[in-house]
């Protein structure tokens, strides 16, 4: 039984676990009132086992810190239920992971196969491919510009331009990139609630099966590029994964299936939903784009503020390796935690009025990538997405508006905008 003082209100712990939470302010409000009140405490939501719900910015970023005493590998690192969790040892064989990618890796295997792309990911190596995400970017606005004044946004653009990227550092032509679109959406599902709340009603073995057949599919999909890139290397990541060896050793086809997934999913819906999320912002505030019109070297204070205030990944899980105490918590080994990463980003301690969005904020530590061990490997090639697109865009653009309600994804990990409907005059 978990004292009182610690426990999560139950109304509050059900919306922590609510989809739809996500998808507008309950969940904010939320998040204020545990800032507030209880920073650190237990929630014990019907169906999930308990878990500790870590909302202040000063937290997530000790626990972030100390990955080897807040584990990744041990148990789900997304939030799931009882069920869920129990369905995924089933398929496994005992593990509560389906694919196993960085984000399910610990040291010491995590900093051998993260080292394989680190320096494909700097900052340096991606600024050379400003040219090509350019002419994508360019291409983007022209087909905003094509669709005549009116256009959901979503589906014109924020899908379409970052998925083109993550193809081109994949090295998968564009003719397969609805087949990548489908096998990536595929394996994590799609993000409504009630197509997961079908899978999660299947029996544990037709789970078992439709998820064999979604990694046959992709380790089938992805082993043709591994086998294509070790006869004919090129400046891809594909390249690098391909022949790569850890321990001297070349990755196995599970490693490399799970590398490859987690580049083409991780990098997807994280950045279309940070552009969305700005678009929102430029749209609902004409101040704002005022702004921006009159200063455009604002752009990239504009993109960091777009990803804080959209802060895509919601939250991620870990568990405690040893027992240990955190912000006067005594934490027990084993324990489950959630990191609050929109929560920590709205932090009334580290944000000057969190909720407003200023893109002359002075620099400060935005939490939507992570910290620590996982700190997202993708940042930098995010933020020259974002910055790219806004460069090509503002110039043209002389007026922007809603053109009807903003439609938010309900998820607990992974949310923007579904739909933007969109009005603007373009140069
Ligand atoms: C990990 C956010 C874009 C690849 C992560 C994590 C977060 C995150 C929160 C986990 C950190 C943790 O567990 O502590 C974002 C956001 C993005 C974005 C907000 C866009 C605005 C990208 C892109 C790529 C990418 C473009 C690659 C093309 C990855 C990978 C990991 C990761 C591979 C796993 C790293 C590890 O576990 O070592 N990202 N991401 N991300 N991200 Fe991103």
């Amino acid at each position: 039984m978990t004292a009182a003082n610690v426990r999560i209100p139950d109304d509050i712990a059900a919306t922590l676990v609510d989809p739809q939470a996500y998808a507008g302010d309950r969940i904010h409000d939320a998040y204020c009132w545990l800032r507030a009140n209880n920073p650190l405490g237990v929630a014990e939501p019907e169906g999930f086992d308990p878990f500790w719900v870590v909302t202040r910015h000063a937290d997530i970023f000790e626990v972030s810190r100390q990955n080897m005493l807040f584990h990744n590998g041990d148990r789900p690192t997304t939030l799931v239920s009882k069920v869920g969790d129990a369905n995924a040892r089933a398929i496994t064989g005992g593990s509560p992971h389906l694919v196993r990618s960085l984000v399910q890796m610990d040291e010491p295997d995590h900093r051998k196969y993260r080292a394989l792309t680190t320096a494909w990911f700097s900052p340096r190596n991606v600024r050379a491919l400003e040219d090509e995400i350019r002419a994508m970017a360019r291409n983007a606005v022209d087909r905003m510009a094509a669709a005549g004044g009116a256009c959901d946004f979503v589906a014109a653009v924020a899908l379409g331009y970052p998925l083109r990227v993550i193809m081109r550092i994949l090295g998968v032509p564009d003719s397969d990139e609805p087949r990548m679109l489908a096998l990536t959406q595929d394996i994590f599902g799609t993000q409504e609630p009630e197509k997961q709340a079908q899978v999660a009603a299947l029996p544990p073995e037709i789970q078992a099966q439709l998820f064999a057949a979604i990694i046959a599919d992709l380790t089938g999909y992805f082993g043709a590029i591994n086998a294509d890139r070790r006869r004919n290397p090129r400046d891809d990541v594909a390249s690098i994964i391909a022949n790569a060896t850890i321990d001297g050793q070349p990755i196995c086809e599970k490693e490399a299936t799970g590398y490859y997934t987690i580049i083409a999913t991780a990098g997807h819906d994280t950045t279309s939903s940070s552009l969305a999320t700005g678009i929102a912002a430029l749209a609902e505030n004409p101040a704002l784009f005022a702004q921006m019109k009159a200063a455009p070297g604002l752009i990239p204070g504009f993109v960091e503020e777009a990803i804080r205030w959209a802060t895509p990944v919601k939250t991620f899980m870990r568990s405690a390796t040893e027992d240990t105490e955190l912000a006067g918590r005594k934490i027990a080994k084993g324990d489950w935690l959630m990191l609050c990463y929109a929560s920590g980003n709205r932090d009334e301690a580290v944000f000057d009025q969190p909720f407003e969005f200023r893109p002359d904020r002075p620099a400060t530590k935005n939490i939507a990538f992570g910290y620590g061990a996982h700190l997202c490997l993708g940042q930098h090639l995010a933020r020259l997405e974002l910055r790219i697109f806004m460069e090509e865009l503002l110039p043209r653009l002389s007026s922007i508006a809603l053109d009807g309600p903003v439609d938010m994804i309900a998820s607990c990990f992974v949310n923007g905008p579904r739909h933007l409907p969109v009005r603007y005059s373009m140069a």
